[in-house]
């Protein structure tokens, strides 16, 4: 496994393009949930010096924490509330410019400005959600959306 991920800046989408082999390789053939999702909130955390990068599992129909890279976080979140419940309840991913007005936004952090919430779905039954927090406004788009939608459908093969 390689130490340490080789990436040359650029435009978004080839940051994104020479990351996604990187966490293939890293992942690898590597079974442990918590490893795998440790190693990608740290990756996409470093790569994008994005504020916090973690997941929520679905446990006992309540996202709960899992492996995260950021400051400490809410612990559990219900169904249709905030951006990571409601984008369990939709099972699509959310992108919000500015969280301030998001109605129902869960503040883990003040510092907190922008978020993009995407969901892991297997066997078409969301299992966990991907949640990225930055600390600008307006951080993430359809090229933010389109690279982590591909990292988590991979991912969930893996889980
Ligand atoms: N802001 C999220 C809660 C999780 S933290 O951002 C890490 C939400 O509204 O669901």
């Amino acid at each position: 496994m390689a130490e340490d991920l080789q990436i040359i800046q650029g435009d978004k989408a080839t940051v994104y393009l020479q990351l996604l082999p990187q966490l293939e390789a890293l992942v690898g053939d590597e079974s442990d949930a918590i490893a795998n999702l440790a190693n990608v909130s740290a990756a996409l955390k470093s790569t994008f010096n994005f504020f916090w990068v973690g997941f929520y599992l679905v446990k006992s129909d309540e996202l709960v924490l899992g492996p995260f890279q950021g400051p400490i976080a809410c612990t559990r979140i219900q169904k249709g509330r905030g951006v990571c419940g409601s984008a369990w309840e939709q099972e699509q991913t959310i992108i919000v410019d500015d969280v301030d007005a998001f109605p129902g936004h869960i503040a883990c952090s003040s510092a907190s400005k922008s978020e993009i919430v995407v969901p892991l779905i297997k066997n078409n039954v969301v299992i966990g959600v991907l949640d990225i927090d930055s600390d600008e406004l307006a951080t993430f788009d359809a090229t933010d959306e389109k690279y982590l939608t591909l990292l988590c459908q991979w991912l969930v093969s893996v889980l």
